[in-house]
């Protein structure tokens, strides 16, 4: 459920504001949200729950723009972090230190330090080099490091072999048995307080089966750490519920997925926490883009050129992943259509975004949207060919606001101070 819709004007409008509209005035590329999905995406995920009450750290990798961060802090959203700039950011926005998670699997000494400073609620260990490193830096400041143990459960989930971390050949965690045994360790180093485990097995998890018996093995090792006489309070279950991006199959519901959680944890005394990022954000938003020209082939291939490309939007070339694209205008119920290969003006043939799509007949000046781009989209851009960054506009009813702007190319030039020899 989105609430981007074609009006009664026969254009498409994002909650109250018309796509073009935004067009004419921050220019494309650009990326559009809705506050309304994000409100409603992160309730309906909230409200899957009956019996617990647990964290709902918000993966900012997802969409780290400030904007999409508060409007999520302010329903009491915590955030899932991976870097200190993705700490800052959280801060920034006003998500609370102790509703800060910090993941990840290479986390260096400053990072480490800065996230104590900062006191975030817990930091997930993934390797026993990175437990000697915390230990020793929160020694050094006489603190005592709050942390989990990230467990990988040797259990392959989500939509693309990048995107699967659970597999034992993944870099992510420790095993089980690593786990308790570093568990045990932390509990006896004076620096060092673990109050949980935690795991994440994929994204874009479409079947509820996986993440089902990766929390059996998870609830299984809480009870053995429990038994060997240790406290665990916390159990931090990830992210990775997938998201329709086709019409099917429909991923589960974050209802099913709340379910199927509360019936495995049935009886457990735990604060449970959950790390989702492309579930609350992902059809929230959209990437506008105009059509630049239909460059036709004498064989007869059509392509329709974007001033959209893979530096905007790169999930298609790095994942091979689709996303519907619609025109702004609604097209007629009989309008023609056609077959195109949708391409963005970057020098390399990866700069594609779909291959032989039927689409309603477009011309040069027509708007597309990507939709399900709220998630990985803006977050992965970069300035590759030295594009502008593509700026982001937040909807909220009748208003917008732009939440980054497009740089302009002084901004981008200026950023590299020539060598001083040259
Ligand atoms: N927690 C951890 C430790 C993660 O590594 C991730 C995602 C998440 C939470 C959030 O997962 P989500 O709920 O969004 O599935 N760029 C890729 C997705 C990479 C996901 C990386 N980790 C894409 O565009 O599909």
């Amino acid at each position: 459920m989105n609430h981007f819709d074609y009006q009664a004007d026969g254009q498409m409008a994002c909650e109250g504001v018309s796509l073009a509209a935004i067009a004419e005035t921050v220019g494309t590329p650009v990326y559009v949200y809705s506050t309304a999905t994000l409100v409603r995406h992160f309730t309906v995920f909230r409200d899957a729950f009956k019996t617990h009450t647990p964290l709902i750290a918000y993966a900012l990798k997802a969409n780290s723009n400030l904007s999409v961060i508060r409007t999520l802090a302010k329903l009491g959203a915590g955030a899932d972090t991976v870097s200190e700039g993705e700490i800052r950011r959280a801060l920034a926005a006003g998500v609370p230190a102790d509703r800060i998670v910090f993941s990840g699997v290479g986390k260096t000494g400053h990072e480490l330090a800065f996230a104590l400073d900062a006191g975030v609620a817990e930091i997930n260990l993934e390797s026993e080099p990175e437990m000697a490193l915390l230990a020793r830096i929160a020694a050094d400041k006489s603190v005592r490091a709050t942390l989990a143990i990230r467990v990988n459960p040797d259990i392959g989930a989500g939509g693309h072999a990048k995107i699967s971390t659970g597999k034992s050949d993944n870099k992510f965690g420790v095993s089980m048995s690593e786990a308790e045994r570093l568990y045990a360790q932390a509990s006896n180093t004076a620096s060092l307080n673990p109050v949980g485990v935690a795991c994440h097995i994929g994204s874009q998890i479409t079947d509820l089966a996986p993440m089902e018996q990766a929390f059996r093995a998870m609830r299984a090792l809480v009870e053995r750490l429990r038994g060997d006489g240790m406290s665990v309070e916390r159990l931090d279950l990830g992210g990775g519920l997938g998201v329709p991006y086709f019409d099917s199959p429909e991923p589960p519901s974050p209802g099913a997925f709340g379910s199927m959680v509360e019936k495995v944890m049935d009886g457990l005394d735990i604060q449970l926490a959950f790390e989702p990022g492309r579930v609350l954000v992902a059809n929230a938003g959209v990437l506008v883009s105009r059509v630049i020209h239909i460059h036709e082939r004498p064989e007869g291939k059509k392509f329709l050129v974007l001033d959209a490309a893979m530096n905007d939007l790169i999930r298609p070339a790095m994942y091979d992943a689709y996303h519907d694209i619609r025109p702004v205008e609604q097209p007629g119920e009989a309008a023609p259509r056609d077959v195109y290969d949708v391409v963005g003006p970057i020098c390399e043939t990866g700069d594609t975004f779909t291959r032989d799509r039927t689409l309603p007949l477009l011309k040069s000046g027509d708007l597309v949207a990507f939709m399900t781009a709220g998630a990985y989209g803006a977050a992965m851009s970069s300035e590759y060919n030295s594009r502008l960054l593509v700026p982001e506009v937040l909807v909220d009813g009748d208003r917008y606001a732009v939440v980054r702007p497009r740089p302009t190319y002084d901004d981008m030039l200026s950023r590299e101070p020539m060598a001083g020899w040259l």
